[in-house]
């Protein structure tokens, strides 16, 4: 293998809060240690239409405070065919660039995954707010997205108790309810409707009026987008208790804003170690890299990218408990 020289970068999937973050440092990393950085537009259909363009210092200032992604993202069907792929990597190789790092989910390593295929060095890094990715504590994201969601529920908890309501709130998360967990943990949500645990609403139910009888003048009920249809739950709940309750959908707003420091921090340590892990592949080996950035317990670390496509996420069935023993 050539030693690597041009590297490039991308942003796939879902924007996440950091994400910029991560392209500061991945850009400026690899100009500190000498290569010739690109980035890539729009993601994968970036690669695809060919928008490669240089990146110097300069091309990342002033952004690690910013959400969103300035590299843009959008969802490329070409990847799921073999024409589309072997596009982009013709892309990259006519550009003569041998790396390429991947800052999104899980979907976005298929991507990647599919052009190492092709003989290109890849490195992921975790970045969607949803925490869903197998093989890494975190993603970038993840963090501000909670704290995004603990500020809508705090205000909404004002209102629901000056009404004496129930509101039920969605969060974002797909089929992860890390978000609900954390948040609903965070703000001291009556009930949380996770996709990971089984749930009975007339449980739900007897806990909503247990809590009004002992005087309580509200009641927040925390449903993650994967755990059923909102609108459903609120109808039956309304017809098991007879309370008053609205439904609030945060949406979006989950997605944008500036990232936490937690995000910041994690993106900066997980952009450069991708960098680290490029340098460091030696040209003598037979075939390129594929790896993952992880954060494990306090630790960046690499490992094999398909360790993000086998196993089981890690569920806290700990802090699930104590969620619901703290709000009774
Ligand atoms: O994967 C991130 C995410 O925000 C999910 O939590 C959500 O279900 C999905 O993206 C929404 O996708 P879109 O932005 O395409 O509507």
């Amino acid at each position: 293998m050539e030693r690597v020289q041009r590297v490039a970068v991308l942003t796939s999937g879902g924007d996440a809060p950091g994400m910029n973050a991560a392209i500061r440092a991945v850009v400026r990393k690899g100009i500190a240690l000498g290569l010739d950085m690109f980035g890539v537009e729009h993601g994968f259909l970036g690669l695809v239409k060919q928008e490669v363009k240089r990146m110097h210092l300069g091309s990342v200032a002033d952004i690690i405070h910013r959400g969103g992604t300035i590299l843009k993202t959008a969802r490329c069907n070409d990847m799921f065919t073999p024409e589309g792929v072997a596009g982009a990597a013709q892309t990259l190789k006519n550009t003569s660039i041998h790396a390429l790092v991947v800052i999104g989910g899980d979907g976005s390593y298929r991507g990647a995954q599919a052009l190492h295929e092709h003989g290109l060095h890849v490195v992921g890094v975790p970045a969607t707010i949803d925490n869903d990715i197998v093989g890494t504590d975190r993603t970038i994201g993840f963090d501000t997205a909670v704290n995004t969601a603990v500020g809508a529920i705090s205000k909404i908890r004002d209102t629901a108790s000056s009404h004496e309501r129930a509101f039920l709130i969605e969060v974002m998360g797909r089929n992860c309810g890390d978000i609900a967990l954390r948040a609903g943990l965070a703000i001291g949500a009556e009930s949380l409707l996770i996709p990971e645990v089984e749930y009975d609403l007339e449980d739900v139910a007897v806990k909503m009026l247990r809590g009004f009888k002992r005087g309580k003048n509200h009641s927040i009920i925390i449903v993650s987008e994967g755990a059923g249809d909102i609108w459903q739950i609120a109808d039956k709940l309304r017809g098991l208790t007879g309370f008053d309750s609205r439904v609030t959908i945060l949406g979006h707003i989950q997605r944008g804003g500036a990232p936490s420091a937690e995000d910041a921090v994690l993106a900066a340590a997980m952009g450069s170690k991708a960098v680290d892990a490029v340098v460091n592949s030696s040209p003598e080996q037979e075939t390129p890299i594929s790896l993952m950035v992880a954060l494990d317990c306090m630790n960046i670390v690499t490992r094999p990218l398909a360790d993000a496509f086998e196993g089981e996420r890690v569920f806290d069935r700990d802090l699930y408990d104590l969620a619901g023993d703290l709000a009774i």
